[in-house]
Formats: structure tokens, sequence, C-alpha cells
């Protein structure tokens, strides 16, 4: 007799291309994955075809600001100033309470998207560290089904903010995983470098991972990036530092980055680019001509740079949008970098599931022999069609578990003499 697992997952395609794999779990991890695999699951899962990936993984969030949004008014101008100001005036009201309820249903959202590892900034410059007690709190709630990773954001500038050295420091003793900087937002460039000079060492010191906000301007001369690498270098930090959001490289001067490109590659340093806030934040003092304000991530992808795209943002005080949807995030990345090419647009899918998984440090992460079996079934057949259709989740799956399920997106037609159902695939 065939021997017995705990779940089969019957004809589904992978991101690499393979068609008609079977994959068997057992005890929360993959076992098997193969064609016509000769197994028994107690349960059995038929994907009909569809792609089973492993989670989407949102390299940079703010959770401790998600579904704040019209708290206390909405941002008028959609500006990033005017979020600025707004996230100033919420600040003193926040209570622990609404942080930790607003996160965690942020996080059912992010289940049913699929997404299941966060990496979530959480700004340190509140005296009280309120946001930090909640997210802690947070991450061990949801610790069964979603990996939280927390960054010590030091928002207001850790050498501008009286504060910001201390507080950032006691977040790290309280159990915050990562460390965070604004380089570009302290008082001088010379500040700026001093203090990713500060979080370098203070991460090296630690055994930390760095993961600072990183030049997220449009001046061309804001190259922060190029003393994070040099740090990372010098301290030998290689693979464990992420400069995110880049955006003044999109203004940079071509000859310039031609050097900066290879000395972050050198330096092992991943870049994290938020195609939604960069496209709608950046180039706002421009009038026409206007810049889109994102990295250059398909440079930085040909020079071997290890690349995500986050959300940022999703109802907050700076972005009125969102829903905790990777693949939307994708779409505004691969339109935004013109990564239309077919190896471009796989790279996109990438850039939203294995890149940041490695940035993150996931173990076990992949859909493979020895993998934990946190697995997504999409309503679509390939990698490009779930960015094309953001495809519904049909089934979320954490160490071989069922925790969300959505129903294939298809509408009914009522048209004589055409099909009564129409699902958005391409079918000849
Ligand atoms: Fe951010």
């Amino acid at each position: 007799m065939d021997a017995t697992v705990d779940t089969v997952i019957r004809n589904a395609s992978l991101v690499d291309g393979q068609r008609g794999v079977d994959v068997a779990i057992m005890a929360g991890r993959i076992t098997a994955v193969g064609p016509a695999l000769p197994l028994r699951g107690a349960a059995e899962i038929d994907a009909g075809g569809d792609l089973l990936s492993a989670p989407f993984v949102d390299a940079h969030f703010h959770m401790d600001a998600t579904l704040s949004y019209g708290l206390p008014r909405v941002n008028g101008s959609g500006t990033l100033l005017e979020g600025i100001a707004l996230w100033a005036e919420l600040k003193p009201q926040l209570t622990q309470q609404a942080l930790i309820e607003r996160a965690l249903q942020y996080c059912d959202w992010a289940v049913a998207r699929g997404l299941l590892a966060i990496r979530s900034h959480v700004d340190v410059c509140d005296d009280r560290l309120l946001a930090v007690e909640a997210l802690l709190e947070v991450r061990r709630q949801v610790a069964p089904y979603l990996d939280l990773q927390l960054v010590a954001f030091p928002q207001d500038g850790l050498l501008r903010s009286p504060t910001a050295l201390a507080n950032l420091q006691r977040a790290l003793a309280m159990g915050v995983d990562v460390v965070g900087g604004i380089p570009h937002f302290e008082r001088t460039m010379a500040d700026g470098a001093d203090s990713v000079r500060i979080l370098c060492e203070l991460a090296a010191e630690r055994g930390l991972m760095v993961d600072m906000h990183c030049d997220e301007s449009d001046d061309p001369l804001s190259r922060h990036i190029e003393t994070l690498a040099y740090e990372t270098q010098r301290l030998g930090l290689q693979g464990r530092v992420a400069g995110s959001h880049l955006t003044s490289m999109h203004s940079m001067d071509n000859y310039y980055v031609s050097k900066l490109l290879p000395l972050i590659r050198e330096a092992g340093v991943a870049a994290i680019a938020n195609p939604l806030i960069n496209i709608t934040l950046q180039g706002r003092h421009d009038s026409y001509p206007k810049r889109r304000g994102m990295t250059r991530v398909p440079e930085m992808l040909a020079a071997g740079i290890e690349v995500a795209f986050g959300h940022d943002c999703v109802l907050d005080p700076w972005y009125s949008l969102g829903s905790g949807d990777m693949l939307e995030v994708a779409h505004m990345g691969l339109h935004v970098a013109q990564m239309t090419g077919q190896q471009a647009m796989h790279a996109c899918y990438q850039a939203v599931t294995s890149n940041p998984a490695r940035i993150l440090g996931l173990s076990d992460y992949g859909v493979a022999p020895g993998c934990h079996a946190d697995l997504v079934l999409l309503d679509a057949p390939d990698p490009v069609t779930a960015i094309r259709l953001r495809a519904a989740r049909r089934m979320v799956m954490r160490r071989g578990k069922v925790i969300a399920s959505a129903p294939r997106a298809v509408s009914q037609l009522h048209l004589e003499g055409r099909p009564a159902e129409a699902d958005f695939r391409l079918r000849r």
C-alpha cells in the first residue's frame, strides 16, 4: 500500500515553470515534490494546474501607522510633508490597545493575501516606546501564522532627535530585531554619514541586521548609500544590511551610479524599493517632466544586487490606499521600472517572494523537500498571470495547515450566445 502523509497537493504549477507537480506534506514540512507522487494524503488538495508558491514576503512596512487612515484627519494634499505632519498629530493620541488592534487586523489581511512574513519599521522617537511595546506584543500573537520582524526606526533622525539613540538602544534591548536609520533626514550630510556609522557599529556589536531608510529624496547628492556600503564592508556586515527606498539614485548622475552599483554589490547590501509609495511621494517638487522617484531596480539586478519590493504603507498618513496585496506592489514595480521583458516580469515576482525572504533571513523558505509547508495556491497558472490579475489566493497554508481560502475570481455572464463565465485567463 502507498505510504500516507498528512497532505498531498496534486497537479500544481511551480514558479520555475514546472507543471503537473505534486507536493507532499508531513508534520508541517514539505517531504516530497514531483510528478504523480505515489503517496496518499490524509487530505488531498487539487491545485487544478494553478500556481503553488512559497508565501509573499514584505521587506518594508510600517505597521505602527497602518489602518490609521482618517485619524485624526485625512491627508488632504496626499504629500509626504502633510503625511509627516499628520503622523506627528496622531502620535500623542496613540494608545497601545488601538495600535495592537489595527496591526492584528492588518495581519488578518496579510494572511488572506498569502503574505506570511513582514519586516516592519517601528518609530522609536516617542519616549514612551508605546508602538515598540505594542508591536512586540503583536509579533508574539501572530507568531504561529506570520513572521513579523521589527526594525528600530528613528523617524525624527538619530542625531536630530535628542532621545532617539537612547530610545533605539532601549528598543533593541526590548527585543526589536533590526537596526534602522534615516540618514538623509539628519541636519547635515556629515550628520547623516555619522548616523550610518553609529548605527552600523551598534549592529556589528550586537550581531544584528541593518535596514535603513536611505536617501528617500529626489536630491541626487543624497549619497548615504555610499556610506552604508562602506560601513557594511568595514565592519564585516556583508549580507546583513539593506538600504530601503534609495530614491535619490533615480536622480543621480549616471557616471556616479556606474561607480556606486559595484560598491553596493561588493558590500553585499540589499536594496528595497517601495514602488507604490515612491511613485506617489517622489517628484513632487517637479513640474514637467516629473521624475518617477523609484530607485534603479533593473540596473541593480543586472549588477547582481539583491532587490525586493516593499509595500511600505497601507491606509496611513502617507498613503490612502492598499490592502496588503504584494501582487499589487509587484504590478506597480513592474510598470514603474518598465520591467516588461519575460525575465524581468518573473524578477518582479521574485522581488515579493524569494528575494525578500533572503533579505529577512527566513529559514527553510521555498517549495522543496525540507522546507516549511508555508504555501500559497494562486488563481493563476504562472507568476506573470498572477501579477496581471492580482490573482485570488485560493488557499494559504502555514506549517501544513490551511489558514485562509478564497473562491476563484470568476464573473457570471448573462449574454446570449456567449460563455456563462469570464475568468480573465487566456485560452487558446
Ligand atoms: Fe518606509
